[in-house]
């Protein structure tokens, strides 16, 4: 990763404000060096967590909600691709992070996981940063909202289609109601195994670090216990397994921390712990 130094920011002293939550105003303490900071005030950072991908994270304190964060996940290759935009409140962050590693208008596909503010806020905001940026989603989204909402058509994924992006290539899975949203779905990218899980495995808390190696299960269900925020989809098992055959190294989570590991055994374990 380029040498990034920290910005002044036009959103100082106005920031949680802007976006509808308060910042925490300090940088999470599991930080580690390789993880560099796009924003003091808003502590957005940036770890890259596979070759060649990138975790960009802002954490936020709810009110009265303890902490939480938003990540984004920026694969840089010849037709750069990321996975869901942040909040559209978030763009000027995000872009500002995205920007510490390559030139934000470079991106090519705008892409998502099902049609909530912190996946697809702001994809209207990029397409107009990026001239040569398309929406990416699925049949579905495609279907019932993109064609809509988005200032240029989206290219819409087929179940299991896969793309190219240069050395590396997306897979798109139809996940519909998992965890939520009949339009849901995810991305594996192959070459480095690193599925882009959206909302699996939704972890609390504004510090996680960027990565690791230690159960996010237990966390992730213990904040399904609070929020619920799955489906009851009879075909959650199924679909899981789906994921899990294509046998993931890398889980990049949009809320706390990527994990590295056994993501076939994981993803089984969250098919036990849902009881589907
Ligand atoms: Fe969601
Ligand atoms: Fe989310």
């Amino acid at each position: 990763m380029p040498n990034i130094s920290v910005k002044r920011t036009a959103f100082r002293g106005r920031l949680p404000r802007a976006l509808g939550v308060a910042a925490p105003n300090v940088i999470p303490r599991s930080m580690p060096e390789s993880t560099m900071v796009t924003n003091k005030q808003s502590g957005t950072n940036v770890h890259e967590v596979g070759d060649g991908i990138y975790r960009i994270n802002t954490p936020v304190s709810i009110p009265g909600g303890g902490g939480f964060s938003f990540n984004q996940y920026l694969i840089v290759d010849d037709e750069p691709l990321i996975f869901h935009t942040g909040l559209r409140k978030m763009f000027p962050l995000v872009r500002e992070a995205v920007g510490s590693v390559l030139p934000p208008q470079r991106l090519r596909y705008i892409a998502f996981s099902h049609v909530e503010a912190d996946e697809c806020g702001s994809l209207n905001e990029w397409l107009a940063a990026a001239p040569q940026s398309i929406p990416l989603c699925g049949t579905v989204a495609a279907l019932v909202s993109i064609n809509d909402l988005a200032d240029r058509p989206p290219r819409a994924l087929a179940d299991d289609e896969s793309l190219s992006l240069g050395k590396h290539s997306v897979r798109w899975f139809d996940t519909p109601h998992l965890p939520h949203a009949w339009e849901c779905g995810f991305l594996m990218e192959e070459w480095t195994r690193t599925l882009l899980c959206g909302d699996l495995f939704t972890q609390g808390g504004a510090d996680n670090p960027p990565v690791t190696d230690s159960d996010i299960l237990g966390p992730s269900e213990a904040f399904r216990r609070g929020m619920d925020y799955f489906s009851h989809t009879k075909n959650a098992r199924e679909m899981l397994e789906r994921l899990a055959s294509a046998s993931p190294t890398t889980l990049a989570c949009m809320h706390g921390s990527a994990w590295y590991g056994d993501g076939a055994k994981l993803l089984r374990a969250l098919a036990d712990a849902l009881g589907v």
